[in-house]
């Protein structure tokens, strides 16, 4: 693999680019990450510079170049049950819930779904604490910019060790056992999968086209690398779609500096509209 240096103006440009594009802002030290991490991409689509790279992002209209750039610059870890104070939260909330929600339906958004944990853990809580589970119209809308952890969460497949540390009764009735040549996988059984509408979307460039509002909102460790205008932006559009009292979920990293007068902070990077 040819070395490629990445000249202080290239920088420039990517970094103009992906701000304008996912709102991520990033700083001088960043150079060294993309080039060191976007070196291989280079090389593999047989282009010498980082200008023709460029280029090749630019006009590359069906989001898959910049979604891959952002997956190396970026993370899409993920697990099961993330954040556990805030599922010990969601239990003691819950009541409430089922108590306003008289029509039994429920509509919820994990915004920066990576590849689907977090979704199917929302279905999967609700499944365990909801003894007539199976009467709720329930509907995840699971949105993320990455094709390539979409792709994965739609298949609801994962390794066993990603499931291991969940409690026994949840991984036999959440999961079947999948046997193949490459080992044992766990797959998320079909009425669970068929809650789940997963969906590309931009959480900075794309339209809010929702007609609807949701009973709660999910954007955890997708803030992080944005910088204060684009969440101020972002989280003003959140609290649009959440009714009155609604929670509104950040990761335990995340906290709010603005919107006080409408989020309310309920403890572990919890959110209520107010
Ligand atoms: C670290 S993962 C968090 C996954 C999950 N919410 C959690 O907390 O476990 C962050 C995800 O946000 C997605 N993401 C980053 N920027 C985004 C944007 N502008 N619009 C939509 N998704 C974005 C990434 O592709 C990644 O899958």
């Amino acid at each position: 693999m040819v070395e490629i240096e990445l000249s202080p103006e290239e920088f420039e440009l990517f970094r103009r680019y992906i701000y304008d594009k996912v709102g991520i802002a990033l700083s001088e030290q960043k150079s060294t990450l993309i080039k060191g991490r976007l070196n291989k991409r280079v090389n593999q689509l047989g282009l010498r510079t980082f200008r023709e790279y460029y280029n090749y992002l630019v006009a590359d209209e069906s989001g898959d170049e910049l979604a891959l750039f952002v997956s190396a610059i970026s993370t899409n870890v993920t697990s099961f049950f993330r954040e556990s104070a805030q599922w010990v939260w969601l239990e003691g909330y819950l009541p409430q819930l089922i108590a306003a929600k008289r029509d039994k339906k429920l509509r919820i958004w994990s915004a920066g779904c990576s590849s689907g944990e977090e979704p199917y853990t929302i279905l999967m809580f609700l499944q365990h604490h909801l003894s007539d589970f199976e009467s709720w119209d329930i509907k995840i809308l699971a949105t993320d910019i990455s094709p390539k952890v979409l792709a994965k969460a739609i298949v609801g497949s994962y390794e066993a060790k990603a499931v291991e540390s969940l409690p026994r009764e949840i991984t036999l009735r959440s999961f079947e056992k999948v046997r193949s040549d490459t080992g044992i996988s766990y797959q998320v059984v079909p009425h669970l999968r068929e809650k789940v509408l997963f969906r590309l979307y931009n959480l900075v460039t794309d339209p809010f086209f929702f007609k609807n509002r949701f009973d709660m909102i999910f954007c955890r460790n997708v803030m992080i690398y944005f910088d204060e205008p684009t969440r101020h932006d972002l989280i003003g559009r959140f609290g649009t779609l959440l009714p009155r009292g609604a929670p509104l979920f950040l990761g335990s990293s995340e906290s709010l500096t603005t919107h006080r007068e409408t989020l309310k902070l309920l403890g572990s990077s919890i959110y209520q509209r107010l």
